[in-house]
Formats: C-alpha cells, structure tokens, sequence
C-alpha cells in the first residue's frame, strides 16, 4: 500500500499548483515559492537544492496553534525534529513557541543548539542507550516517552546515578490501525513501539517505587501520515480512558502527549484538518484536566520544501524517460513508501505547453530510483528544471550520499529573499574522516 490514501486520476499540473498556495507560477520568472523564483535560487546555487519557505512553516503553525485556540484547548506544541532537523528550521519553530520532540541525542543536541531549552524536549523512541540518557538527562531534558518497563528501570538507574529525577511519560501502544502505510504505522500490537495497555496499571505503580523517575503521564504516537481523525479518536480515547484508570488507582496523571502524524495532502486528497483535529482532541479530552502535548512534524514542514533538479537529459527506449539531476539517495519517499510528489516545471513556457506521459528517474543505479511513472509532463529539454513538491518532511533527513554523490545545498526562502542554509558538500568531503590502513 502506498503511503496515499487516493484513487482516482493525477491531478494536472494546473490543479497541483492551485492546490498549494505557497506556489505561484509568474510569466516571466516561472514558478516561485513564496514569491521567489526557483531560476533565481537554481542560478545562485545550482540543482538539486532543497528550497524551504518560511513563510508557508510560519503558517501551518500558526494554523495548528490557532485551530486548537479555537477549541478552548491550551496545547504544548513540540516540533518532530526528525521530519526536517535543519538548524535553521529548527529555530524558526523555537521562535513561534515550539519545543521539540527527538528521538536520538544528536537530535536533541540539534534542538539544544537551535536554542530550545532542554527542558522544552521531549525525547522519544524505543531505544536509547545509557550515554544518551545521560547525557539528555544531564542537560534537564523536559520528558522522556518510554517505550518498555526495561527503559523505566534503566532510566532510574541513570538518574539515580546522576542525583536527577528523570521525568518520565508510559508511551501506550493503543493497539488501532491508522490506516496509513505499513512502515510508517506504529499504533498496532504487532509494531515495536510502546507499551501494551494491560501493563500500563502495574509499570505505572512499579515506576513510583524506583528513585530516579516520576511518571508525568501517558504518551502516544500512532504513525504517520493519517488522514482522517477517526484512527486518533479511538486511540485518544482508549488514553484517555487509562488516565481514569490510573487515577482511580490513586495514580497522578498530569500529562498526555498525543503524538504526531498528522497528514498533508501530496496528490489530490486533502490533508487533515487542523479544526477537525483540535475539535476531536477537545471532544474526547474534555474535563480530563490534562496538560496536553503533541509532536506534529510533517505537517508543519511537508508543504513547505521543495527539491530542486534539473533534467540531465531525456531519454527515449520504449517509452519517455526524463532523467534528473536528483535521485532517490536525496529524495528516499518515493522508494521507500512508493509516495508519490506533484512534479512541475519552473519555467512558465513549459508549464503552459502539452503533457506526454514520461517516467521521471534519477542517475542512481537502482531499479527503485524512480520519483514518478508515467507522469503526464511537457517535453523537458536537458537543462530544464523541475520541482519536487512537499519534500519538506521526511527528504534531506533520510538522504544518504550513495553512488558518492555528495548533499545538495540547502535554501530558505523568507520574506521575498533567499539565503543559503547548508552549502553543497564538496565533492572531497565525501571522504572525510576515512582512514585507508597503512596508507
Ligand atoms: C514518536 C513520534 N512523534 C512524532 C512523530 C512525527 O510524525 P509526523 O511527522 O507524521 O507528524 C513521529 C514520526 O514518526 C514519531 O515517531
């Protein structure tokens, strides 16, 4: 199953930028992202590039930030870094209010140095080792989700070692089906994520009886990429009816941390709605007395990326090919979960002209290096440049420099301008750090 939930024809190239207002297409200049022509930045920097707009991230927070105002519902947003860790990003987001939400310590130094406060991180994921968890701890990491009763005792025995109490929230599998991809799914029984709720009751009691930890509360996350609210109101209420549980047990319950996973729309299907999230959210949280939290990433950063690439040329066998600049070792989705990214032409003429049916490739030499088949597409001559959408999420975090083909340069599009955010890896840095014995 692919990580999209639609059925039905592409939409045109028309319709893909109607549907993304963060994209205007200028006679003169081609496609812009808030405003700032994609030639310019290509000319400056060179293809592939990732281009973020700041504009658009600025938005969608303040969107997710006012949709549960709306609500009445005081929620503590906590930026997924893993969906785009770029420094940059990452201090956009401490500047509207974000704290962060991180599942590594390189993650969490990266917060930290984006200059969120240690204790505004939350630190998730199923396995952590002790020099993590120390050095988090040390620094006054805010919560840590734990993910299994051995993780609440070795966090104990840190914290105890170190004379800190750890604050800790029980992340419970609530065993639903999101109805997204199966990789990216992490609420079922059969994942390796979180706790089972039968043992919440008595790790809960076990945590209050060890030194270094103090249970804040319960934690969730069920995948990615989920489009409707259902799969959250039955995994929201399931928490919810644990909370009542622990507390009858003579339990404290302070915090319940709802995860991430909130879904954008990459072909023509609607993303979920920041109004019908925060309204289910205060539906089923309603006099719960909690302080809630959540962990949006893709959300916040998806739309607002773009990889930029040029074609290399085209190539005719059977059918059309249109082999890029860029590859799958920059852009993974595509392979990884079969995802499929609106692709438009930067320049105008040829966004106005005829489309053909084309396979869009890179030059990797792997059979799943393909971004799109049979892509309606005008006749792309080798120089062109094309835009690959909503790769602000979940992209440059997961490229690898394979087939040695070295990180592409980063932008950010703010305010009309444009500045360079990551330069191109030099090609000779590819090998830095590597030792050839007796040489
Ligand atoms: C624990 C946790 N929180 C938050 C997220 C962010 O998810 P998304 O980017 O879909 O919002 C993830 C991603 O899988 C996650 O594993």
């Amino acid at each position: 199953m692919a990580d999209m939930a639609f059925t039905g024809p592409d939409p045109d190239l028309q319709d893909l930028l109607a549907a993304r207002p963060q994209l205007q297409m200028h006679a003169q200049d081609g496609l812009c992202l808030e405003g700032v022509p994609l030639n310019a930045i290509a000319d400056k920097h060179g293809t592939p590039a990732w281009v973020y707009g700041a504009g658009t991230m600025r938005a969608r927070y303040a969107a997710l930030r006012d949709a549960f105002a709306a609500e009445n519902v005081p929620m503590h947003i906590h930026y997924a870094v893993k969906a785009n860790d770029h420094l940059a990003i990452l201090n956009l987001f401490r500047e509207q209010g974000a704290g962060a939400d991180v599942v590594s310590i390189g993650e969490f130094l990266r917060a930290t140095k984006a200059g969120i406060a240690a204790q505004h991180i939350v630190y998730s994921g199923v396995g952590k080792s002790e020099a993590e968890l120390e050095t988090a701890l040390a620094a006054g990491i805010g919560q840590i989700n734990v993910e299994s009763a051995e993780e609440v005792e070795m966090i104990s025995a840190v914290a105890a070692r170190l004379g800190v109490v750890a604050h800790i929230a029980l992340r419970m599998n609530p065993d639903v089906d999101a109805g997204t991809h199966a990789k990216i799914t992490t609420g079922l029984a059969e994942n390796k994520f979180g706790i089972a709720a039968e043992d919440i009751p008595a790790l809960y009691a076990r945590a209050a009886s060890l030194p270094g930890v103090r249970v804040a509360g319960i934690a969730m996350h069920i995948g990615s990429q989920i489009l409707s609210t259902e799969p959250y109101r039955l995994a929201y209420a399931k928490a919810a009816e644990m909370v009542r549980a622990l507390r009858a047990a003579g339990h404290n319950v302070e915090v319940m941390d709802i995860g991430g996973g909130l879904g954008i729309g990459y072909h023509d299907e609607p993303g979920l709605s920041p109004s019908a999230f925060a309204a289910m959210v205060r539906q089923v949280t309603q006099g719960l007395g909690v302080k809630l939290m959540m962990e949006p990433g893709r959300y916040l950063t998806g739309p607002a990326g773009i990889l930029l690439a040029s074609v290399i040329l085209r190539k005719q066998a059977g059918k059309r090919f249109l082999v890029l600049d860029a590859a799958m070792n920059e852009l993974m989705r595509p392979a990884m979960y079969e995802a499929w990214h609106g692709i438009l032409p930067v320049d105008a003429s040829a966004f106005h002209t005829a489309t053909s049916p084309a396979d869009v490739v890179g030059p990797i030499c792997e059979s799943a290096d393909i971004f799109a088949k049979d892509r309606a597409l005008p006749d792309l001559r080798p120089g062109a440049r094309v835009a690959l959408l909503d790769a602000g999420a979940y992209g440059a975090v997961m490229s690898s420099a394979y087939n040695a083909r070295p990180r592409p340069a980063a932008v950010l599009v703010d305010q009309g301008g444009f500045e360079l955010i990551t330069k191109r890896q030099e090609i000779p840095a590819l090998w830095d750090g590597e030792i050839v014995p007796g040489a």
